[in-house]
């Protein structure tokens, strides 16, 4: 009878040959929450309970808001955060959960297509955004455009 020796999982010729990525996965969900936890309640905080709570969120407000790149990269690192964290935890759950290899590598691909779509359009919105366009219908403007 033959034995096997099987390598203990954190031995150094084990961690050396490639890159652990469940382990920094793992991590970035940690690190993400605690930023996140952050970001999302300074945002509820910021537009729903200070100055005239929720009643003040209109296009104006928004408008003002991303007209400072404060509030722009806030909202990006919130959108690029919240995606990775929420795509890389629908992963884990697909893994646990699917089986089949086709399916699961199928949806893998359905959540990696809508985090990249979702964080590409997100952040040219954030960072594009103009209330009042050159050449918009004067109709179409918000009052506070110098062109109405
Ligand atoms: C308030 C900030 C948040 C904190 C502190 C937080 C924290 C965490 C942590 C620590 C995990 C890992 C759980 C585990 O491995 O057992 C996790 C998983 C997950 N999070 Fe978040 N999260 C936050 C916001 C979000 C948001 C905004 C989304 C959606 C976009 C989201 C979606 C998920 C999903 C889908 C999982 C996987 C659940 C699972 O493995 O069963 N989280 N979260």
């Amino acid at each position: 009878m033959t034995t096997q020796t099987i390598e203990a999982p954190r031995s150094a010729a084990a961690a050396s040959r490639t890159t652990n990525w469940e382990k920094w996965g793992w991590l970035y969900m940690r690190a993400s929450g605690v930023v996140l936890l952050v970001l999302i309640f300074g945002h509820l905080i910021v537009n729903m309970v200070l100055g005239g709570g929720v009643r003040q969120v209109d296009f104006a407000f928004v408008a003002g808001k991303w007209a400072n790149p404060f509030w722009q990269w806030w909202d990006v690192a919130m959108l690029w955060l919240a995606l990775i964290h929420g795509s890389n935890g629908m992963r884990t759950i697909v893994n646990d959960y699917i089986s089949r290899p086709a399916v699961r590598k199928t949806l893998l691909a359905c959540i990696l297509g809508a985090c990249i779509v979702l964080i590409v359009l997100g952040t040219l919105v954030c960072f594009t955004f103009n209330p009042c366009p050159v050449g918009a219908h004067a109709a179409d403007l918000p009052s506070f455009c110098p062109a109405r």
